[in-house]
């Protein structure tokens, strides 16, 4: 295909994702379901020894409601990098229709294949299941109660340069371009969710981040929009930043805390997410989550750490920040209670009291200990 009909492919697609979007339904109500389906995905490297003391927390959580026919759990152990290297496929046709089977996913880490490397040009299958569930919206909070830092981060999850970073196209040997999508409806959706969040917890300031003075358009029209939801909020007050002082801004103690609800284009919104977490202690301890109207997923921030697996290390890692991700599902189907639960046994493990230590390696507990000290704190 010549660069110009594949442009042309490009936009027709885009079109149509803009009229599903338009068309779309509203949020999906747990309450009205009469079983909430969790399908667990174990996921690569490290993923299925973590993921498996995670399901094993929730189920603990959720025992009497998986008794009463409430709640299903669903293991997927497909999504493998073999089984997606074999089919080519970013999440392989079977593995995509088992996991639209469930309501809410959590997932652990999944590897993204580079290029070079033996599983072939496969997109990435984090970035395929947010585009194929349309989970619009990544949620990532970071707290540090002790120094007066409380973000929850809304980065948008399918537009920015993620839409098409597979579908770049070489125009000839010398010249590659890419393309960054942004729309009205994916902005304001994402920028909806973000006013509705701070209104609901009592937040009075939110912030846009983009760099809408150099990249005009896109970041433009992301900069508008959301100050046009912006307007149904008339309580909560607006700034917004460029992306540059904005990173700089997360390092002034001074300035740091005066800043509660970030919206942002899904590029400065990962690259952000991951400094913010490192001020939490690290991408291992952070829960991330994907939100669209029909589906969510829950999953770690961090990779699948492979080399840990070779070195037969896997039953050392550190499942917390897929615990983690899993109160953030409890409170998302709305189990807020056993959220809150999990969420003070997860402080007391790992801040307060935190009898064990993960090290990663044989110095330190297993996460079957660590999970089962989890256990230990909940009532
Ligand atoms: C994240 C990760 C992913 C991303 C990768 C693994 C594709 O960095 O969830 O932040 O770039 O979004
Ligand atoms: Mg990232």
């Amino acid at each position: 295909m010549d660069y110009k009909e594949q442009f042309e492919t490009i936009i027709a697609q885009q079109l149509a994702r803009i009229e599903d979007m338009k068309a779309g339904a509203d949020f999906i109500d747990y309450k009205s379901l009469d079983k909430i389906i969790i399908g667990i995905i174990g996921g690569d490297g490290i993923g299925p020894a973590i993921t498996k003391h995670a399901h094993k927390v929730l189920a603990s959580l959720l025992a009497d409601e998986v008794k009463k026919g409430k709640v299903e759990f669903r293991i997927i152990d497909g999504l493998t990098i073999e089984n997606r290297s074999a089919v080519q496929k970013a999440i392989p046709d079977d593995v995509l229709e088992e996991i639209k089977q469930c309501h809410v996913l959590l997932k652990g880490p999944t590897t993204t294949p580079r290029a070079g490397d033996k599983w072939g040009n496969v997109e990435s299958a984090n970035v395929a299941m947010r585009k194929a569930l349309d989970l619009f919206a990544n949620v990532r909070p970071v707290r540090i109660p002790e120094k007066g830092i409380d973000w929850t981060f809304f980065r948008e999850n399918t537009e920015c340069l993620y839409a098409l970073g597979s579908q770049g196209v070489d125009i000839n040997d010398d010249l590659a371009i890419d393309f960054r999508v942004i729309t009205n409806p994916g902005t304001e959706r994402i920028a909806r969710l973000a006013f509705e969040h701070a209104r609901k917890n009592g937040k009075n300031r939110v912030t846009i981040v983009t760099k809408a003075n150099i990249v005009k358009k896109t970041d433009g029209k992301f900069l508008n929009i959301c100050k046009e939801v912006a307007k149904d909020y008339p309580e909560i007050e607006v700034d917004d930043w460029y992306i540059d002082i904005m990173t700089a801004k997360l390092v002034d103690e001074k300035r740091r805390n005066q800043f509660q609800v970030m919206i942002l284009p899904n590029l400065y919104g990962d690259i952000l997410t991951d400094e913010a977490a490192e001020f939490q202690g690290g991408v291992g301890t952070a829960g991330s989550a994907n939100i669209g109207k029909r589906y969510a997923m829950f999953e770690a921030v961090h990779g699948s750490a492979p080399r840990m697996v070779e070195e037969g290390r896997d039953k050392y890692a550190d499942p917390s920040s897929v615990i983690r991700a899993g109160a953030m599902l409890l409170s998302h189907i709305g189990y807020q209670q056993q959220a809150d639960k999990l969420y003070a046994a997860l402080d007391a493990c790992t801040v307060t009291e935190k009898k064990l230590i993960i090290t990663g390696r044989e110095d330190g507990a297993t996460g079957d200990e660590f999970a089962d000290y989890i256990l230990s704190k909940i009532d």
